[in-house]
Order: C-alpha cells, then structure tokens, then sequence
C-alpha cells in the first residue's frame, strides 16, 4: 500500500523562535496524534530552524525536512549545506528541485537528480517536485513537460533511488496564487507520473500534490485515486490550518 504523506514547506519563513512554536502545536494536535498509522507528517523548515524544529519534534511521530541540500557530501561549496550534515542532525526528508530553486537558482534536472541520489545516500527521503508553468500548460504541453523531468531525474538519480523517493506534483501556477488545480487537473497529472513510473516498477511511489492546498480543497483532492498527500505551503505556516489539512488526509486514509 502506498504511504499517505502530509508535508509542510515553509520556505523563507519563521525564525527560529517560531518553528519551536509551530512544531509545539503541530505535535500537540489530536489529528496529528491520530495520523501516525494512517498517515506520515513531515514539517521543512528553513535550515537554521531546523535544530529548534528537531527538539520541539523529538519523541513525536512528526519528522523534519529540509528545503535543499548540495549534491555532494562535502567539499568546497561556499554557503552549501550537506546531506550528510542533515541527515546526521536527525532528519528524514529534504525537498529537491522546488520549482521556486529552478526559478531562482536555476536548478537542472540533472542536478536535482544528483541531489536526490546523494540525498538518499546519506540515509534522507528525498521528495522530488516536477510540474509545468502556466505557459506550457496553455500550450497543451504539460506532460511533455514532467514526462521530461522524471525521465532526467530517474536518468540522473537511478532508477532505485526514485523508487525509494517521494513525488510531489507541484503545477507552477498554482504555487501560492490560491488557484490550485482542479481535482480532475491534479487526478490526471498524477495518474500520468504514475504511469511513467510503472515503466521501471515505481508505481507505488507516493505522489503528493502542490499548489494552493488548503483544509477547504483538500477532501477533494485527496480523494482522486492517484493523489496520497499534498505539499502545502502557505497554509502549513498556520498550524490550525496544517493539522486541519492532517485531519481530512487521515479521513481520506481510513
Ligand atoms: P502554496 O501551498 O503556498 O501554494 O505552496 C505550495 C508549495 O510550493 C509547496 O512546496
């Protein structure tokens, strides 16, 4: 069976004063108590949050991730942060290839794919986020679009490592304009990953949808057959509406 995943990015936000206070609530919430058989929580925040997030997370069933990593385990990579490092503080998951990093940081497929083969290598899931701009969406493109990007990344990464990784679905459009994609929109892009993955066995991967996830379109979504979670933004940054988002994911998963 595939495993449900509630993740939360936070991105550029919180100090870290304010991820022990998020992650305090987060833990605490019934739903979240309630999610450990049914569904996985995970929390990213910036790294230098990430050592107050890990104590007010230490002895829950929340686990922390990271944002990024470098693809290499060390070296001379001014300013870069090591998988190894991270994995070693006690994380277990790190975002690579955030479409936000292939914007600003122009972020290849091929360098994600290293970073998630590293990633993995050092004991982290990764979760590898692919999706189309509006631009290629409106040109009828979009799963030329991720069909390109899973096949770079697997080529780059290998086969196992994106079979012990995680998928988010993330349309650009939909990333904090508060227009996420349709259920219908999601369901299709989901079941075409899918199937790209089933070409190398993959198919049980789980894949979770980006973009505008709140605790209202989340029922909807997540009762699309090929959706097993969300990677919600925004409103991961308020644990009222986070834990909520846990709350209809351990519904969907009963
Ligand atoms: P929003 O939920 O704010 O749209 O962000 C989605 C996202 O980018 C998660 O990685």
């Amino acid at each position: 069976m595939r495993t449900k995943v509630i993740a939360g990015n936070w991105k550029m936000n919180t100090n870290p004063e304010d991820a022990t206070e998020l992650v305090k609530k987060i833990v605490s919430s019934a739903s979240v108590q309630l999610a450990p058989s049914l569904v996985r929580v995970v929390v990213c925040p910036p790294y230098l949050s990430l050592a107050n997030a890990l104590i007010a997370a230490g002895g829950t069933s929340v686990s922390i991730g990271a944002q990024n990593c470098h693809h290499e385990e060390k070296g001379a990579y001014t300013g870069e942060v090591s998988p190894v490092v991270l994995a070693g503080m006690g994380l277990g998951y790190v975002i690579v290839g955030h479409s936000e990093r292939r914007r600003y940081q122009l972020e290849s497929n091929e360098i994600i794919g290293r970073k998630a083969a590293r990633a993995h290598e050092c004991g982290l899931t990764p979760i590898i986020c692919v999706g189309e701009t509006l631009d290629e969406r409106e040109d009828d493109i979009t799963t030329d679009v991720i069909g390109t990007q899973i096949r770079l990344i697997t080529a780059s990464a290998g086969e196992d490592v994106v079979k012990a990784s995680v998928i988010a679905y993330e349309p650009v459009w939909a990333i904090g304009t508060g227009r996420a994609a349709t259920p219908l929109q999601a369901q299709d892009a989901h079941a075409f990953i899918r199937s790209e993955l089933h070409i190398f066995g993959a198919q049980d991967v789980s894949i979770l949808y980006g973009g505008s996830v709140t605790d209202e379109n989340a029922s909807l979504l997540f009762s699309c057959p090929d959706i097993d979670g969300a990677l919600v933004g925004g409103a991961s940054l308020n644990a009222d509406s986070f834990c909520s988002i846990v709350g209809v994911a351990n519904e969907a998963a009963r």
